[in-house]
């Protein structure tokens, strides 16, 4: 039988991640440096054929369910639309997602519904100009907020991922949520994860999910949603205005660092070159690219990905000893 991608903890990863590049047109403080990072040159990414053929052994032969397309930034991928029209025609069955920064998005929405995306992720901190321009080190909020509109015009479902800093957006908290809440769009807010490659992460700084409840709660109650997570990463609250006892919607908290979900884990990633990457915080990375451009067949790159998830942690540690701070950033292992 199939023995799909099964961990030594009993974690079964059904959901693929699969970085397109490392580059990004933002230079998000949490992630990036203002300068940029040596960026992987074009030739040692996977190309479209070796995204559709790894994708297609994940989806036939490892039980992989669901496909989503990270960064860097996806969309700066000319082929993009060809990549997710390729996965979504060989297996009509993957639910195929997108996380994003939303610039270009206004000019491809329409195209890559038709390809057969499903949904988007955009990352999104504030919607005040000035402050958007501070996170990301550039002035682009209009056109990320141009890429939302035609994304939902599209008919995609888009959710919203901010990161909180002290000082910086965590003010402004209550504001992003009723902006997303009145278009109907999921925001989840993230715990700052030390995956800044300038290890600036700051266990005493990040503002804790604890600390985001309480934020929101001065204009909202929030009610834990029942529904089980199933490993994902969000836990969802539904959200009632305190002022006048409406049920607005609802919001995810995902507190990756004081409330981490890796019990559940059930996401695999391939890093924009092909490395299998069992997990977001170990660097114990298995490449794939290397020998199926070497000829190798199905059986040695499923028995390599195999092998690296059995070799996958069973969670991230902690602060207490000194946080694992991976060596490659965010942009490069895809989020
Ligand atoms: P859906 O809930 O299916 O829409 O997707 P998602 O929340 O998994 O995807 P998204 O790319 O929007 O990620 C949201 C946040 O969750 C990002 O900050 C991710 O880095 C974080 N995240 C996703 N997977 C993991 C993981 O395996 N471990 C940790 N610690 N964080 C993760
Ligand atoms: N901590 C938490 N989330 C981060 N992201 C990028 N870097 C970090 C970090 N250090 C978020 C982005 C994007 C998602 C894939 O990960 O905002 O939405
Ligand atoms: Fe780009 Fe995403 Fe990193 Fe921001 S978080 S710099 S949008 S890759």
């Amino acid at each position: 039988g199939d023995p799909g991608l099964v961990d030594r903890f009993g974690r079964y990863a059904v959901d693929l991640r699969v970085s397109l590049t490392e580059r990004c047109n933002l230079r998000c403080t949490y992630c990036m440096p203002a300068e940029g990072l040596p960026f992987a040159p074009d030739a040692a990414l996977m190309s479209a054929d070796e995204i559709a053929r790894l994708v297609g052994l994940g989806a036939e032969q490892l039980g992989i369910r669901k496909v989503r397309f990270t960064g860097g930034e996806p969309l700066l991928r000319k082929d993009l639309v060809d990549v997710i029209a390729r996965s979504a025609a060989s297996h009509p069955d993957l639910e195929l997602s997108l996380t994003t920064n939303a610039i270009g998005l206004a000019g491809r929405a329409a195209a890559l519904r038709a390809a057969g995306l499903h949904r988007l992720n955009v990352s999104l901190d504030t919607v005040d100009p000035d402050v958007f321009a501070e996170v990301t080190r550039r002035p682009f909020l209009d056109r990320v907020l141009e890429g939302i509109a035609a994304a939902a015009d599209a008919g995609l479902g888009v959710k919203v991922n901010a990161v909180l800093m002290r000082g910086v957006n965590d003010h402004l908290a209550s504001e992003l949520l009723a902006w997303c809440l009145e278009r109907g769009h999921e925001l989840r807010f993230i715990e700052q994860m030390p995956l800044d490659p300038g290890h600036a992460w700051d266990a005493s700084t990040m503002i804790t999910a604890v600390q985001i409840r309480e934020i929101l709660s001065v204009d909202h109650e929030l009610t834990p949603d029942e529904a089980p997570r199933n490993g994902a990463p969000a836990e969802r609250y539904r959200v009632r205005s305190r002022a006048t006892g409406q049920d607005l919607g609802t919001v995810g908290i995902i507190a990756s660092i004081t409330e981490s979900f890796c019990a559940d884990c059930t996401r695999t990633r391939l890093t924009a070159d092909g490395h299998v990457r069992s997990c977001l915080f170990s660097d114990d990375e298995v490449d794939l690219l290397g020998p199926l451009r070497a000829g190798a067949d199905d059986g040695v790159v499923l028995d390599r990905w195999r092998r690296a998830m059995w070799a996958k942690p069973r969670d991230h540690g902690d602060d207490s000893d000194g946080f694992v701070h991976p060596t490659r950033g965010m942009s490069a292992i895809g989020g």
